[in-house]
């Protein structure tokens, strides 16, 4: 296939009916390093009309195609070629295990072979929370679902090493192999993680901190979600307190940190519950006094910061 005047429409519709039948689908384009602006710009070529896109239109069909998109190759003249091929759906963390509950994201799931932290997408925003967060500011931190511990990896390598052991970093999850290789990785004396269930927080008597962060935990069908967090935020806080919450807006599908949550009753993905849960804490968190931003894409981050 040649899509030279093809309307966007017209190629959605092409490619999507052979991914119904076949597992990639090649073809030709105008190649985008000929081209500049908006995308449908019309650009005249040896006398042929061209409809011009760039690279990141050909990387976003391919993500909501469920596909992933080969390099191109340099076709006839102005044209590249395009190979987009199925993603494996059927390699999942999503898809049920046999593990005991708290072994979903253990070391040996599915789920461990995820590294967010090479994921721009997921370490920019996360960057940017901790930093609107005021880290360095910080000196007691509380991680909920920390796994094997790569969201202080990234508070580590962000400060200066005084600093840093100066901290008091907690770390909880009920993974007990998460737990055992987050501990085999942080043996400093100032980080603390514990193999506990966090609906019996209480249990550890912890006391207060003055940064709370929870990526993709508060959210699982463990923890009672509102009630969890409201009394978090009465109890665990102290009174100039930071919160950075990561919500998943993605399914990993392939490898591949795929745009949009994974809802349960659909096969697309669909948000409601997401808007939800992020809207309530905002609410909360603006009734007491904070302020509160929404960041992100494929996670949404919800950082709050207390107005003095
Ligand atoms: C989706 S993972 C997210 C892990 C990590 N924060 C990340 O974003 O990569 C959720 C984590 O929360 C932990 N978790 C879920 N429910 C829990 C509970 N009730 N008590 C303790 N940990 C829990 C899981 O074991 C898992 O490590």
């Amino acid at each position: 296939m040649t899509f030279m005047q093809h309307s966007m429409q017209d190629i959605l519709s092409l490619l999507q009916n052979t991914l119904q039948t076949d597992n990639t689908v090649i073809f030709n384009v105008l190649n985008p390093d000929l081209g500049e602006g908006y995308a449908g710009n019309q650009i005249i070529i040896d006398k042929l009309t061209y409809i011009y896109r760039g690279y990141k239109t050909w990387t976003d069909l391919a993500e909501l195609l469920m596909c992933r998109m080969h390099t191109p190759k340099e076709a006839e003249h102005p044209l590249v070629t395009l190979r987009f091929e199925k993603l494996d759906t059927q390699s999942s963390f999503h898809h049920e295990t046999e593990d005991p509950r708290e072994e979903k994201y253990g070391v040996n799931s599915h789920f461990s072979q995820i590294n967010k932290m090479e994921e721009p997408a997921f370490l920019y925003y996360y960057q940017q929370a901790l930093h609107n967060a005021k880290l360095n500011e910080k000196s007691r931190v509380l991680n909920l679902g920390i796994n094997t511990g790569d969201e202080f990896s990234v508070i580590k390598n962000s400060l200066d090493t005084q600093k840093y052991e100066n901290m008091e970093l907690i770390g909880i999850d009920h993974s007990k192999t998460a737990i055992t290789q987050a501990k085999a990785c942080f043996k400093e004396e100032n980080v603390k993680l514990y193999c506990h269930d966090i609906n019996k927080l209480d249990t550890l008597d912890l006391g207060k901190f003055d940064l709370l962060i929870s990526i993709g935990t508060l959210q699982s069908p463990s923890i009672n979600f509102k009630p969890f967090f409201m009394s978090l935020v009465q109890n665990y806080l102290e009174k100039d307190a930071a919160i950075i919450l990561g919500f998943p807006n993605s399914r990993w599908v392939g490898g591949e940190m795929i745009y949009g949550a994974k809802a349960p009753n659909y096969a697309m993905s669909e948000m409601s519950l997401l808007f939800n849960d992020v809207i309530f804490c905002k609410k909360y968190l603006q009734q007491h006094k904070y302020r509160v931003t929404l960041t992100g894409k494929q996670y949404i981050f919800l950082t709050a910061t207390k107005i003095v």
